[in-house]
């Protein structure tokens, strides 16, 4: 007696959750998924499957591309907060995991430690996705190099400059580098260096670490940075104002990378702080590129991890 098999469920918790080769799928996806957007292509593949989204902090990128997407994609969504939730009253992650996973196709969580969505994925039927945690944003680096192919081509060989916190952001890039075989070149203040094992790396192989943020960016193809306090931290604000003042992407660090670099910033952004109004407001910045495409970026991670290969 043959018995039917049930495909596993995969989760996107982290970026090394998927593979290299998923990877170039996912980014074809996108280009296909965005071209059809573009020219009002009808495309939805999801039609009666419901995404949860349930964030723990605010958001306005991730809420909307989220949200947008799934019903771009022929489904619907149902919206989730601590405040508006049980999960504000204190039912434990498992139940609500249970509960809500049986009720919907996938969820997406935005939550602060990646325990938390560790466990609720556990307890869930359904996949789960990462919309940031203290440790990890996966849909945003997804994006970001979904933006760099777009206008350099392969990120496979290129040096990113981290310039700031090392902090979720710093986190994700570090994974991806070693899954997608390109370098980071890391700078933070003392106090804030990314860990490796937070950061759940296999190796220090894949980047390099800078005192000075000028010499991280020297010859890098990519320069990007990120808030000096992120959500979860703001008790910390005043001394990190002190610590970070010298991490502000400015013109010197942009002349310094590769003529043709690009910036990034996944935003939200405060010029004159991580960096200067005249990069992210510049001719070498793509941060509204790179905001738009969390919407194709997730609209192709959705479909893949509900449909699988097409
Ligand atoms: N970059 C990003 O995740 O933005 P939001 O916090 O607005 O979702
Ligand atoms: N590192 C920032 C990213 C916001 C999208 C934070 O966690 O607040």
């Amino acid at each position: 007696m043959t018995t039917a098999t049930t495909p596993a469920i995969r989760h996107y918790l982290q970026f090394a959750d998927l593979s290299a080769d998923e990877y170039t799928y996912l980014f074809d996806r996108m280009a296909i998924i965005k071209k059809k957007f573009k020219t009002y292509e009808k495309h939805q593949p999801l039609v009666d499957r419901t995404l949860a989204m349930i964030f723990e902090k605010a958001s306005t990128r991730t809420r909307v591309s989220f949200e947008a997407g799934m019903y771009q994609l022929g489904g619907s969504v149902v919206h989730l907060t601590t405040g508006d939730s049980q999960l504000g009253r204190a039912e434990p992650i498992e139940d609500s995991a249970k509960v809500i996973s049986r009720m919907v196709d996938i969820v997406m969580i935005r939550t602060y430690e990646q325990t938390k969505i560790d466990t609720f994925a556990e307890h869930s039927r359904v996949p789960v996705i990462n919309g940031l945690t203290n440790e990890f944003h996966p849909c945003q680096i997804l994006a970001d190099i979904f933006t760099y192919i777009e206008h350099r081509g392969s990120i496979q060989g290129k040096t990113v400059a981290w310039v700031g916190d090392g902090n979720n952001m710093a986190n994700t890039w570090l994974q991806a580098s070693e899954i997608l075989g390109f370098k980071v070149h890391v700078s933070t203040p003392s106090g804030y260096e990314v860990d490796q094992s937070v950061a759940g790396l296999r190796s220090a192989d894949s980047y390099k670490v800078f005192k000075d943020p000028m010499e991280a960016c020297r010859g890098a193809d990519l320069v990007t940075t990120d808030v000096w306090t992120s959500m979860g931290y703001e008790a910390e604000n005043e001394a990190r104002r002190k610590a970070f003042a010298d991490w502000c992407v400015d013109e010197d660090m942009m002349r310094i990378a590769q003529p043709g670099a690009l910036f990034m910033h996944c935003l939200p952004a405060h010029r004159g702080e991580e960096v200067q109004a005249e990069v992210i407001d510049g001719p070498q910045s793509v941060v509204w590129d790179e905001a738009e495409n969390r919407l194709h970026a997730q609209k192709a991670l959705m479909e893949f991890l509900l449909l699988g290969k097409l």
